[in-house]
This record gives structure tokens, C-alpha cells and sequence, in this order.
């Protein structure tokens, strides 16, 4: 399972990329605004930045809702760097757009998914990612949704018809979405800086390491 980084934020990137764990970004137009960029070449600049430091795919979403703007938008985008996936949100315009750029060799990250038949919607568009939001998910229903039987279901009806849409599953809350999705076989799970760095942390191994060191310097 790869990791990404869900965020924009230049010392975050690059600090967990110095990990060796993250083999891409994702981003959206709330985390780019939290970095206060403002002005379209600002932002470009900015998404190339975020694409030196990572050796992988870095999500730049798009801001228009109606086709020949999404397309005019994506160009702009996917020309800034090759490891640009540009992002579309699963409306109609949306779906006609990621068929567009498939067709045109550029990479897409289909968004705000919430169900299985947006996902499957997204392959068949083909989409080289598809992004179900686990965290907005279980916020919005938890008595009749829960975010990982989606992403299950997702992987079945991919495996059935053998697509090769990514499952990227997004707004991640927790450790315990990182490693359901891990074993139900998600492809890439991004999260926030936050929650990547305690991944690395359990208890145990604090006092386990002070006791270590201490142990030793006792007789050093
Ligand atoms: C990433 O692609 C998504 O935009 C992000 O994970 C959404 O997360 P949130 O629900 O925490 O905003």
C-alpha cells in the first residue's frame, strides 16, 4: 500500500517524504487555501514546488464545475509537471472531463466520492485514481454507511471487471481506517502529516527505548 501526504504544506511534504514513507501528495482547494497562496500563478508555482520534492503523483484539483472550463483548467494544471494528477469532483461535467483526459494521457484522481457506483462511475470513465472519503463517510452516517464495507465493495467490483483505477482512499481520521484499508488492499491511502508521524509512535516503544539507554548508561 503507498502512502500519500494530505497536504500542502512545504515543510509537512518535505519532512515526511525525508521518511522514506510517502509516494505522493494530495491536495484541495481548503488545504491550499490554509498555505493563504493567492493568484493562479501563485498557485501553479506552488503545486511545483510540492512536485520537486516528492518522487510521485501530486493531486491539483480543480476549482471549475462546467466541462470546457475543467478541461482548460486540467491542461494548465498537468502542464505545470508531469507528476500532476489533476483532480475532478464526480459530477456529470466531471465524469465527461475524466474521459476527456484519459483519452488525452492525462491523469486524473476522480473526488468526493461517496458510494460504490460513483467509484465504479470513475473507472469506467477511467480515472487513474478514485478518491472515497472514509472520514466524511462515517461523519455523515454511521448507521447505514460505513466507509470501509464502500471501499471493500469498491475493490471487489474492480477486481470483477479488472479495472485499473487506483482506490485512493481519502479523508482518513484515523489509524484504524490506515489499516483496514491496508487489509482490505486499497491501493494508496492519504493522510494528513499529523497522522502519518503517529503511525511511528506506540508507548511501549518510549519507555521500552528510556529503559534501554538508561540500562546502559548505567554501567558506561
Ligand atoms: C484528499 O484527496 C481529500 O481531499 C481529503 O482527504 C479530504 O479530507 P477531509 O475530509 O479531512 O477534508
Amino acid at each position: 500500500m503507498i502512502f500519500f501526504i494530505d497536504s500542502a504544506n512545504l515543510d509537512e511534504i518535505r519532512t515526511a517524504n525525508d521518511l522514506g514513507i510517502i509516494g505522493g501528495v494530495t491536495t484541495n482547494p481548503t488545504l491550499i487555501s490554509k498555505e493563504l497562496i493567492s493568484g493562479r500563478n501563485a498557485i501553479l508555482d506552488h503545486y511545483q514546488k510540492i512536485c520537486n520534492i516528492v518522487p510521485g503523483d501530486v493531486s491539483a484539483e480543480v476549482i471549475s464545475t462546467k466541462f470546457k472550463d475543467i478541461i482548460t483548467e486540467g491542461h494548465q494544471l498537468s502542464e505545470v509537471n508531469k507528476k500532476i494528477v489533476v483532480k475532478v469532483p464526480i459530477i456529470e461535467d466531471g465524469l465527461k472531463a475524466i474521459d476527456y483526459f484519459s483519452k488525452n494521457n492525462i491523469k486524473t484522481n476522480c473526488t468526493l466520492v461517496f458510494s460504490a457506483s460513483q467509484a465504479l462511475l470513475a473507472a469506467k470513465s477511467g480515472a487513474t485514481y478514485v478518491s472515497p472519503f472514509m472520514g466524511r463517510i462515517d461523519d455523515w452516517d454511521k448507521k447505514t454507511a460505513s466507509s470501509i464495507q464502500i471501499l471493500a465493495d469498491i475493490k471487489k467490483i474492480f477486481k470483477n471487471y479488472q479495472y485499473k483505477t487506483k482506490i485512493l482512499a481519502a479523508s482518513i481520521r484515523n489509524q484504524e481506517h490506515i489499516i483496514d484499508c491496508a487489509k482490505i488492499g486499497a491501493d494508496v491511502v492519504t493522510a494528513s502529516f499529523k497522522l502519518l508521524s503517529s503511525l511511528i509512535k506506540h508507548p511501549l516503544t518510549e519507555s521500552g527505548l528510556k529503559k534501554f539507554i538508561q540500562d546502559y548508561k548505567r554501567v558506561n
